[in-house]
This record gives C-alpha cells, structure tokens and sequence, in this order.
C-alpha cells in the first residue's frame, strides 16, 4: 500500500500522520484551520476541550525528545485525552522484545492512538501497517525521514506572520538538509502549499543529492541565498547522524553559515526567522539573532501543541465513524 494510501481514508479524511509527502492541499490546509481553532483554545484560563475524552494516546519515544514529546503530551491533554508516556529506549528493547510485541501489549490495554519517535526511517510507517483498523499513528520523528507535525507547525507559524497566500513567499531554510527530517517535511509542505520560491542553503556536503527534483533552488553562500527572503529557517547541525567530517569545524561553520545579523540585512527587513530547536547558540545562529525582534522561535513551541491538538483530533475523530476502515 502506498504512503498516501495508508495516510488517508477512502473518504479522503486523515487516518494516520506519517509524513507530508504524499498528502494533499485541502488536508494541509484543514490542519492549519483546526489549529487556528485550538490556538485560541489554548490562549484561554481553562485550557481544556472534551474531544478525546476516554480515549488513550501512547507516547512511544525510542529516542530523546523534550518539547516535541511535552507538546504531544499537553496537546493529549487538553483534547482530555489520558495520555502515557513511555520511553522505550529505557525499557522493552533492552529486553529484546521485539517492535510488533511491544506494539501488540500495548494494544491489548486499549490504545487508540500511537505518537512514535524512532532513529530508524519508516518505523512510524511501519507501526502504521501493523495497528489494529481503529488505532491511529502519528510520525513524531523517524530517522533522517519525516518530521510532519514539526514542519506543519512551521508552516502555521509562517501562515500567522506572513498570511495565508504562500504564492508571494521566498522561504529559505539553512543548514544540515542531508541529515534532516525537518527539512525534508518542510519542502513537501511547501511545495503542497504552492510556496512561490522554496531555497535551500548549505554547503555540499550537507546536502541531499537530487534535492532539486524535489523543485527548490540550492545556494552555497549564505548571503547570497537569503537575499529578499521573508523566511529563514535555520536547522540544527544533527552531529549524531553525520558520518565522518562533513564540516571543517564548528567555527568555520559558523563563519560561512551561522547566522548574525550582518547576514540578516541581506534579506526583507521583515524577515521571519526560524528554527526547529534545540538551538546551539554560536554554531547556527548568533544568540542576538535568535533572542531579537525577528525570531519567532518560542512561537513555534506554542503554536506546536495547537497543530498536534489538530491532527491529533483530526485522526482520531474519523475513528468514530469509520470504524473498521483500515
Ligand atoms: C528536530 C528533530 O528532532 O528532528 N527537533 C525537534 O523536533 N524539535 C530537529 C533537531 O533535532 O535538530
């Protein structure tokens, strides 16, 4: 079964959230207004709406998170849904029970949604082909794969500072895109959005070959990519996943793609940057950049529990009617 088949129901509504690639505009989109639904939701004193109520959503980390598994569990939460966390790395594996065991206890407690991060790509996917017909799976990070609720956060954060008409927009994202699941979740969303000019910014060695069937234009220098941008989005140097030396060093990093604001000036006055956390302050971006007036970072937290709030209750919600849908 295809990717976007086991993604989306007959009916065409979300089943599971794997990846971006392979969803369409409409779903996209229904996930950016469900969550202009909850961000207000959870601007309010009582942060709570019955949506999931007795339902059980299952936090399955093999690997280590902090705001994506918070923000999973705060958006569980405020769909009052009763959430369990469990860090995997920690506990079954190193047992040597098997991924589809673990998968098949779990369910016998009466799961109804998995939440998987895992170092292997496809393991969401997986779990995904695996799970009874009415438990849903939602990707929270597989490898250098996919990272959609993350890149659906961004583009709800680009949506709110530079409105809804992606068509006019030049988005440029920064950094390791050879190691990155972020990036590639972004690109897809983008391009399902009709985003005007997708860039890509990184030396050689961190970037993907092919990266340009994927319709984004590659820079190598830093000033010249951002020029008239609206958007940056700087990523993470992801040093667990690198083989061998890609980069000279830290510093020479720095000094060719870290961001300071001397670069900055090269782009649109209002420029929005961003960045998917965890930051390391003087590697890829200046502390002056990511703490000043243009930074949206802290923004992005929040508004990820609104969007994981949306596709949680989107794919969940079909569930009653659709039982037995596989
Ligand atoms: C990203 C991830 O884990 O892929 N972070 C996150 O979800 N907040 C990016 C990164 O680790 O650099």
């Amino acid at each position: 079964m295809s990717v976007s088949n086991l993604q989306i129901r007959k009916d065409g509504r979300l089943r599971h959230f794997l990846s971006t690639e392979g969803l369409n505009r409409g779903l996209l989109t229904e996930i950016l207004d469900t969550a202009e639904s909850f961000a207000g939701v959870t601007e309010q004193s009582v942060k709570k709406v019955p949506l999931l109520r007795g339902k059980t959503i299952v936090n399955l980390f093999f690997e280590a998170s902090t705001r994506t598994r918070t923000t999973f569990e705060l958006a569980a939460k405020r769909l009052s849904a009763d959430v369990l966390n469990i860090n995997i790395g920690a506990s079954a594996t190193v047992k040597g029970e098997t991924l589809l065991d673990t998968l098949r206890n779990l369910q016998a407690m009466h799961v109804d949604m998995f939440v998987v991060r895992h170092a292997d790509s496809g393991t969401a996917h997986f779990i995904a082909r695996h799970v009874l017909p009415h438990v849903s799976v939602i990707n929270a990070g597989d490898g250098r794969h996919a990272h959609p609720t993350q890149a659906m956060l961004d583009m709800f954060t680009i949506r709110r500072e530079k409105g809804a008409d992606f068509g006019r927009l030049s988005v440029a994202i920064v950094g390791d895109i050879a190691n990155s699941r972020v990036a590639r979740s972004q690109i897809h969303a983008l391009n399902l959005l009709n985003t005007g000019d997708v860039r890509i910014i990184a030396p050689r060695t961190l970037i993907p070959s092919h990266i340009e069937s994927l319709g984004v234009r590659v820079f190598h220098d830093l000033r010249e990519g951002l020029r008239d941008a609206d958007v940056v989005i700087m990523l993470r140097l992801q040093r667990e996943r690198m083989k061998g030396t890609v980069i000279p060093s830290e510093h020479e990093y720095y000094q060719l793609y870290g961001l300071t604001e001397e670069k900055l000036s090269m782009a649109r006055p209002d420029i929005t940057v961003m960045h998917p956390g965890p930051i390391n302050r003087g590697v890829e971006m200046d502390s002056q950049v990511a703490d000043g007036p243009r930074s949206v970072i802290l923004q992005q937290v929040t508004y990820g529990i609104a969007v994981r709030m949306a596709v949680m209750s989107m794919a969940m919600q079909q569930k009653h009617s659709q039982d037995g849908d596989a």
